[in-house]
């Protein structure tokens, strides 16, 4: 999922970033010979401070603790169940004309026509078969198992040049499009914080929670 991919991205670049500085604090290899000299070997471990955390203040008198609010503006997800959508309502005409003026750019004028992913298609409907053709694009219709992460998703991550530019009734409009797109929902469908988590992904069942004992 683009979520689990975008944690996993920044992941990766925490772990870069720790061992390139493991590399640099780490002390010099020793010269050959210079190693034995008395008094010379100042990167060894044993000239440092005893313990940096004993040294170290308690605060350092910099930042402030964040707000209520700006802990709140990040703190917007929405869980499988709906928990977590705000008020508001979209339907699929309103994210009709949304999604023409600010997502039909990179996914084409149907969701289908990229250039970036494809979004609408409800085709195979049958099965679930993406590990036998991996070149099948995973569409909100034939992938996403649950309709609530469509609005989370696109609240938080579109349009990419712009997250969280859309207002919540914005993201439930062009939410509404796609699934009618997808044909998930009828035409007259009006989603909002109670019928959203009510409609029926067809990949829902090919999700599981992983029980295996690790
Ligand atoms: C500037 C280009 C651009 C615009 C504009 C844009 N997107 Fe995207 N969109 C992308 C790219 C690139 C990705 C893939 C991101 C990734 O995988 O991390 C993506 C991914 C998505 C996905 C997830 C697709 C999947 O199945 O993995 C959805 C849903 C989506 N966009 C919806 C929208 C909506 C709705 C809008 C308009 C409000 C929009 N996008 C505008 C480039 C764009």
């Amino acid at each position: 999922m683009p979520r689990t991919l975008l944690l996993l991205g920044t992941g990766l670049w925490c772990v870069t970033l720790t061992a390139s500085m493991i590399a640099q604090s780490a002390p010099a290899p020793r010269a050959s010979g210079a190693a034995s000299a008395p008094g010379r070997n100042t990167s060894a471990p044993t000239s440092r401070p005893s313990s940096p955390a004993t040294t170290a203040p308690a605060r350092y008198g910099i930042g402030r603790p964040a707000t209520a609010a700006e802990i709140g503006a990040w703190d917007d997800d929405v869980m499988p169940d709906g928990t977590g959508l705000p008020t508001g309502e979209g339907t699929p005409a309103a994210g009709a004309t949304l999604f023409a003026a600010r997502c039909a750019g990179c996914h084409g004028k149907t969701g289908k026509e990229g250039p970036n992913d494809v979004l609408v298609g409800a085709a195979p409907r049958q099965g679930f078969p993406f590990a036998d053709d991996p070149n099948l694009p995973h569409t909100i219709g034939n992938y996403w198992p649950y309709a609530t992460t469509v609005f989370d998703y696109i609240r938080r991550a579109m349009p990419p040049d712009a997250p969280g530019s859309l207002t919540d009734n914005d993201v439930y409009n062009v939410t509404a499009f796609l699934l009618h797109a997808n044909e998930l929902i009828p035409a007259d469908f009006v989603v909002n914080a109670a019928t959203l988590p009510t409609v029926k992904m067809p990949a829902r069942e090919h999700f599981v929670p992983d029980t295996r004992r690790r």
